[in-house]
C-alpha cells in the first residue's frame, strides 16, 4: 500500500518550477475548460507568435472543435498563409533564414508549456526590458541574451530594470535586477497586459496537450477502476492461499 500511494503522489504532483538566477516565478491561471480565454490566446499566438514559431502537432481543425470555432471563422479568422484547415500550424520562413535573421532558430512551441511549464512562460513573455547591448535593444530576466525579439512591445509597451545591489559573501558588491518598470507605455496597461499574457499561455498549455480536457475526465474514472481491481485482486489472492496455508 506505501508503494501505491507513492507512486500515486508522484503522478499527481506537478512539477515545481525553478529559475535561474533567482528570479520568481509569477504563476499563470490555467483553466483549460475556459473556453474565452482559450479562444483570445489563439488570437495572440496566431498574430504574435506564428509568423517565427510554429506548433506543428496542433491541427487547426483540431483547435476550431476543441474551442468551439467553426472551421469557416478559423480559416477567416485564423489562417493566414495558404494552409489547409486539417494542416498543422507550420511557418513559411525558411529554417536557414531565421538562422541568418536571429542567430537561432525560432522553436516549434507545440511543446513547449510542457517542458518550460506555463509560469515559466508567462514569467518570460513578461520579462523583456531595454537592453542597448543586444541586438534587437531587449534581454530577458528569465532568456539572458534571448534571440528574440519584444514582438509584444506594441500591446506592453518598453520595461526597463531597476537593479539594487547585493553583498556577496566576499564582502563585494554585486549588481542585480530587482524588478522591472514601464518605460514607454504601450497600448494596454499593466493589468491588461497580465490578462493577454495569462490567455496566451492557457492556449499554450492547451495546445500542448489538446486530449488533456478528455483526459482530466478520464483520470478519476481510471484510478477508481484501479482502486476497485485492487479490491478484487486482495479478495482473489486471499481465497487461492486459503488452502495452502
Ligand atoms: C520575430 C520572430 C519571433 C517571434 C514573432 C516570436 N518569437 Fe519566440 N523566439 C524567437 C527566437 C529567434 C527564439 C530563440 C531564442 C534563443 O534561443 O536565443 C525564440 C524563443 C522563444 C521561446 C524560448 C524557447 C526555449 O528555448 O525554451 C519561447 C517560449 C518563445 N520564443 C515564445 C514566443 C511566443 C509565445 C511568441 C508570440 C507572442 C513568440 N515567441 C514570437 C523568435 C520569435
Amino acid at each position: 500500500m506505501k508503494k501505491l500511494i507513492i507512486v500515486l503522489l508522484v503522478l499527481f504532483s506537478s512539477h515545481v518550477a525553478a529559475s535561474p538566477g533567482g528570479i520568481e516565478l509569477q504563476s499563470a491561471k490555467i483553466d483549460l475548460d475556459n473556453k474565452a480565454s482559450l479562444q483570445r490566446g489563439a488570437k495572440y499566438f496566431v498574430n504574435y507568435c506564428l509568423s517565427c514559431h510554429s506548433a506543428k502537432q496542433l491541427r487547426y481543425s483540431r483547435m476550431a472543435e476543441d474551442l468551439g470555432i467553426s472551421p469557416e471563422l478559423v480559416e477567416l479568422n485564423l489562417m493566414f498563409t495558404g494552409e489547409k484547415i486539417f494542416d498543422g500550424m507550420t511557418i513559411s520562413m525558411r529554417p536557414k533564414d531565421a538562422e541568418k535573421w536571429f542567430g537561432v532558430n525560432p522553436p516549434d512551441l507545440s511543446l513547449i508549456a510542457r517542458s518550460r511549464g506555463p509560469d515559466w512562460l508567462y514569467t518570460y513573455l513578461k520579462g523583456f526590458y531595454i537592453d542597448d547591448s543586444r541586438p534587437f535593444g531587449v534581454n530577458n530576466v528569465l532568456f539572458p541574451k534571448v534571440g528574440m525579439p519584444h514582438v509584444l512591445a506594441d500591446l506592453q509597451g518598453l520595461q526597463k530594470a531597476v537593479y539594487k545591489d547585493v553583498k556577496l559573501k566576499d564582502g563585494s558588491i554585486r549588481k542585480v535586477i530587482d524588478h522591472l518598470e514601464i518605460a514607454e507605455p504601450g497600448r494596454m496597461n499593466e493589468r491588461e497586459f497580465d490578462k493577454a499574457m495569462n490567455d496566451l499561455v492557457n492556449f499554450m498549455a492547451y495546445m500542448g496537450e489538446p486530449a488533456k480536457l478528455e483526459r482530466q475526465r478520464l483520470g478519476w474514472k481510471v484510478l477508481l477502476f484501479i482502486l476497485l481491481m485492487l479490491g478484487v485482486f486482495h479478495l482473489l489472492k486471499k481465497e487461492y492461499w486459503k488452502d495452502i496455508h
